[in-house]
């Protein structure tokens, strides 16, 4: 099947929103230092542009966990496939993820990583699709609500393809 893709938010667009995200977390974090979590592989491109724009002491880390693979419908099924390369006790937390669609995938990993007991745990995502949530999920950094389209770029993929797209662009499909 062939798509085409159709700018939705262009690359000055998410670079802008990306800097008043970080500025409200360097609001939010002053004095301290933030560990950011992001969730590979979507979630590398925003989590790179937001740190590099963030001026509180900064840490990374990256984990894997098993999303949609070839289709665009979610399997329900969430597997870590990397964990952490560090304890994240007593630090102070933020998961970094591409996108909130149904809400499994974050629900899943945010009640594991608060077994580890962080000082705090929030959660940042660039977009988040409400109409398709299943599972409640509380977003603390939200770049765009958007409608349910499927969407790639910015490190979102179609079967793979489009993640280094610097834009955010809706799949059309003919
Ligand atoms: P959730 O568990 O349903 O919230 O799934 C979230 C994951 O599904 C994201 O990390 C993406 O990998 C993938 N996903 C959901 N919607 C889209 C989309 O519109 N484009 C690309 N990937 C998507
Ligand atoms: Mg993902």
């Amino acid at each position: 099947m062939a798509e085409r893709i159709r700018v939705m938010y262009s690359e000055e667009e998410v670079s802008a929103r990306i800097r008043e995200i970080a500025n409200q977390i360097n609001r939010d974090y002053e004095g301290k230092e933030v560990h950011l979590i992001g969730i590979l592989r979507g979630g590398s491109f925003f989590m790179c542009e937001l740190a590099k724009r963030i001026t509180v002491p900064v840490t990374i880390d990256f984990m894997s966990a098993s999303s949609y693979g070839m289709s665009t419908t979610s399997s329900g099924v969430v597997k870590i496939v990397k964990d952490l390369e560090e304890p994240i006790v007593g630090r102070d937390v933020i998961v970094v993820e591409d996108i909130i669609d149904t809400g499994r995938t974050l629900s899943y990993l945010l009640e594991m990583l608060k077994e580890r007991q962080p000082e705090s745990l929030k959660l940042c995502t660039l977009l988040d699709k409400p109409d398709r949530r299943v599972v409640e999920v509380k977003i603390d950094y939200n770049g765009y609500s958007i409608p349910d389209e499927f969407v790639v770029g910015y490190g979102l993929d179609y079967a793979q393809k489009y993640r280094n797209l610097p834009y955010i662009g809706i799949v059309e499909f003919e």
